[in-house]
């Protein structure tokens, strides 16, 4: 239908005839002359129509906004004084000789250009909102960014295999999305909430170097970087170690942003243990970008006489730690108030502070509601660790250490982005030496830090099982300024190995065999050593987009509740439907029949 996208309609084309299709982004009168803005996936090109071509202008002055045209015209350069030199079709303009109304719209219920609109109204119609350029854009680069990291792994030797959607429970740690089988009534498939156990088994299988874009899905809390259904970039490899996996897979990454967006990432990415990631930045995914940092203080408090810190430091799962806001005593109570709510969220009883207003003056300079509660040494000394100068902040965090480190991890992210102490930039990294297990409180067990089959460092299965808590695993996550992109372990890859790690997460037996039973066979059969990764591909493309929700970067995505505004799903079925599964609703008109 057209020669050409209207966005490439440049100065190349003047005295050129061109058929361009698309959207009427806008149209104005001016005395006479018609002005049509039509826009299409590249770019925005103007039209003319004059009123000597009556029976067309008659036309134009029918269309409204979002109505599809199809114009053929010539191309001319735009009078001087009217050309926008921003545009890459601002030089010229195409004189409509044709003019075709290829379908009406009604009144959209936003604009295009409108910057702000309720996001509910953005997903509701979506089809328009996914118009905006901006949007445009977002897609290109999610499919620019899903190609090249492709055309990585194919020219890498790997091995683009699918594996089914329609299966069973994969423990990653989220609620399973299950669907009701018709043919096997009173069972249940579940979907995938990652490849995890097919793409082991598939190293077992001898296919060697593996990759999917694998949709997964996981019903857990939603926030701005997680979304019930998402895409990971699959990989495994085998015959590898830990650093296999992470050198090709840094190195996947370093051509994407120098092909997309021309940054070099450093080479190698740094690397840092857990537990020191945890001391220093409150977080496994620290953002390197933010200078500030977690400062501990447990031995300087063990022996003040004020509980609130001297039982947490005496505690060995208790911590007490300081983060400084450089220039920070300019905040008002308020501001501080409302940080204590925010470290609330995270479990923090409260958030205590010193302003260093006048630091020689000793304890009468420091400006707290604590201060006389601590000995005039051990505020010097808190003063000299955390380098605070006049001007200063000191935030406090004493409880228990997840606690501690939580709210004040998060404390300091938002610092950063509140006080502008985020550098621009690039700042990936890898975390490594993570613990296998963490202990759930609520439970009373042993959980998987990463999942079940991440191989622990130590192969000696008795100390494992003696000393959970200090046995540390083979996992890594790539982090990249604050989110955690990628995350990945080498597996276990011997039987006994694996039993033992179920047998301490608390699955007997009998359980592992219905739950796993399969892979604890193709363990038997000559499985060789492997490992893998994988990568967010929502929040990778996020990322490179600057977007600020990986709701942004998805065609389709659900809204905080898990539900679909376009499609209205999740939705009721027929109760002829629920019958031939075997199914009755507790809700709904079922249940009331
Ligand atoms: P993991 O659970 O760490 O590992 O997931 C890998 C990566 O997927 C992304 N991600 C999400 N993105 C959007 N919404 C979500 N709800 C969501 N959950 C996770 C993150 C994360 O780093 N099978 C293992 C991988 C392996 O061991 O190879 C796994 O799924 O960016």
């Amino acid at each position: 239908m057209r020669s050409q996208y209207c966005g490439t309609v440049d100065a190349g084309f003047i005295d050129q005839e061109v058929t361009v299709c698309g959207w009427v982004h806008s149209r104005r009168d001016h005395g006479g002359v018609i002005f049509i803005d039509l826009r299409d996936r590249d770019g925005v090109v103007q039209i003319v129509v004059d009123p000597d071509t009556a029976e067309i202008f008659a036309i134009a002055e029918q269309v409204r906004n979002e109505y599809v045209l199809k114009i053929t015209g010539r191309v001319r350069r735009r009078p001087d004084g009217t050309i926008n030199k921003e545009l890459p079709t601002g030089e010229i303009e195409v004189l409509a000789k044709q003019l075709e109304v290829l379908n009406a719209a009604e009144t959209p219920p936003f604009q295009i250009d409108d910057v702000d609109v309720q996001e509910e109204t953005r997903m509701r119609f979506r089809y328009i909102d996914l118009r905006r350029p901006v949007m445009q854009q977002r897609m290109r680069m999610r499919s620019a960014v899903t190609r090249h990291l492709r055309e990585y792994l194919d020219s890498n030797g790997f091995l683009d295999v699918e594996t089914p959607i329609l299966t069973r429970a994969t423990p990653e740690g989220a609620r399973d999305y299950l669907v009701p089988s018709r043919t096997h009534q009173g069972e249940f498939f579940a979907l995938p909430q990652s490849p995890q156990l097919f793409k082991q088994i598939l190293m077992m299988s001898g296919l060697d170097r593996y990759y999917q874009f694998a949709r997964c899905f996981r019903d857990e809390d939603l926030r701005a970087d997680r979304q019930p259904e998402f895409s990971q970039l699959d990989i495994e490899m085998s015959f590898v170690e830990e650093d296999d996996i992470m050198n090709i897979t840094e190195n996947m990454m370093r051509e994407v942003f120098k092909t997309l967006l021309d940054v070099d990432l450093p080479n190698p990415f740094p690397r840092m243990p857990y537990a020191e990631a945890m001391h220093r930045f409150g977080s496994d995914k620290p953002d390197l970008r933010i200078d500030l940092e977690l400062v501990e203080l447990s031995d300087l408090m063990a022996n003040v006489e004020f509980k609130v810190f001297s039982e947490p430091a005496l505690d060995p799962a208790g911590r007490v730690a300081a983060l400084r806001l450089p220039g920070g005593n300019k905040l008002t109570r308020k501001e501080i108030d409302n940080l204590t709510v925010f470290v609330g969220r995270y479990g923090a009883r409260g958030l205590a502070y010193i302003k260093c207003n006048d630091i020689a003056a000793g304890r009468d300079g420091l400006q707290s509601p604590i201060v006389k509660h601590i000995p005039e040494d051990v505020l010097a000394a808190i003063v000299e660790r955390t380098a605070a100068v006049d001007g200063d902040l000191i935030f406090f965090g004493a409880g228990a250490g997840n606690i501690v480190s939580d709210s004040l991890g998060a404390l300091r992210v938002k610092l950063g982005n509140d006080h502008g102490l985020v550098k621009e930039g690039w700042q990936p990294l890898w975390v490594v030496e993570f613990p296998m297990f963490e202990w759930d409180g609520r439970d009373k067990r042993w959980a998987a830090m990463h999942h079940p089959f991440t191989a622990p460092t130590s192969t000696d299965i008795e100390a494992l099982a003696a000393d959970p808590g200090k046995a540390l695993s083979r996992a890594y996550d790539m982090v990249l300024n604050g989110s955690e992109i990628g995350g990945g372990s080498i597996r276990i890859h011997n039987m006994q190995m694996q039993q033992s790690v179920l047998e301490l997460l608390g699955i007997d037996e009998q359980e592992a065999e219905d739950k796993f039973g399969f892979l604890l066979n193709a363990l038997r059969y000559g499985a060789p050593p492997h490992g893998g990764i994988a990568f967010g591909i929502d929040r990778l493309v996020m990322l490179i987009a600057g977007a600020a929700t990986i709701r942004d970067v998805m065609a389709f995505p659900k809204t905080q509740s898990a539900s679909c505004l376009l499609t209205n799903a999740p939705g009721e079925v027929s109760s002829r439907q629920m019958r031939e599964l075997g199914l009755r609703s507790r809700k709904g008109p079922e249940a009331q029949g």
